[in-house]
């Protein structure tokens, strides 16, 4: 079993009836996804919010019941994987480009599980990627905006086309060379005009379950 699909597997443990789940987007959640699909199968009752529209495929495919923030606007738990984990369980997100409903489930839940392999620990955010989703218009203005932060900006691209996220924004795949302290600059880059939100999530993750070769690490 590789790394990924032991914590995918493993956060869908801490999943019980009657919960509404936010289901994240990637490869490792991939394997919580198929293992909760398992589970409803065998009787489960849950209803879950999917993060992207490759979840929302996903999900309906394994026959998980799916409902919305208008019936449940508060979630009880959210498993989803990161780019990048600090030891203070900072995160880095939105490699897939699921950036922005990925913070707007994780937020609403009472408990944001992490699923991630041993490559994404981190000792630090300096020189990572920091996916930033902006407004298409002037989106090269909003660019300079952030290389006065100190950012270098790359806009994302799908083979010769810029890359739209399933909101019909674009992404700038941002580097900085000191990110210090990850709050107050994610805070100084929401104040941004074009900016609708960053891949930084600080204070949000509850538990990182890490898959290695010898089993699952849990930091919490
Ligand atoms: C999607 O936009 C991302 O935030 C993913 O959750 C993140 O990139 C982790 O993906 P993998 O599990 O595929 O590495």
């Amino acid at each position: 079993m590789n790394q990924k699909q032991i914590a995918g597997e493993r956060a869908v443990e801490f999943i019980e009836d009657g919960m509404v789940v936010g289901l994240g987007t990637g490869s490792t959640v991939y394997f919580s996804l198929l293992a909760l699909g398992e589970r409803v199968k065998a009787g489960l009752q849950i209803q879950g919010i999917p993060t992207s529209e490759a979840t929302t495929k996903l999900a309906k495919q394994l026959q998980i019941p799916l409902t919305d923030f208008a019936a449940q606007p508060v979630l009880d738990i959210t498993i989803d994987g990161a780019d990048a984990v600090l030891p203070d369980l900072s995160l880095i997100k939105g490699g897939g480009g699921a950036l922005l409903r990925e913070k707007l489930v994780a937020s609403a839940s009472k408990k944001m599980i992490v699923v991630a392999d041993e490559s994404k620990q981190v000792a630090t955010f300096d020189h990572a990627v920091i996916p930033i989703e902006v407004v298409p218009f002037a989106w090269e203005t909003t660019a300079e905006r952030i290389r006065q932060l100190g950012g270098r900006t790359h806009l994302r691209c799908q083979g010769e086309q810029v890359f739209v996220t399933d909101n019909h924004n674009f992404i700038l795949d941002t580097t900085f060379a000191e990110v210090g302290d990850v709050a107050a600059l994610q805070q100084s880059l929401k104040l941004l005009t074009g900016v609708v939100e960053t891949g930084l999530f600080p204070n949000l993750a509850d538990m990182v379950i890490i898959g290695t070769t010898d089993g699952v690490h849990i930091l919490s």
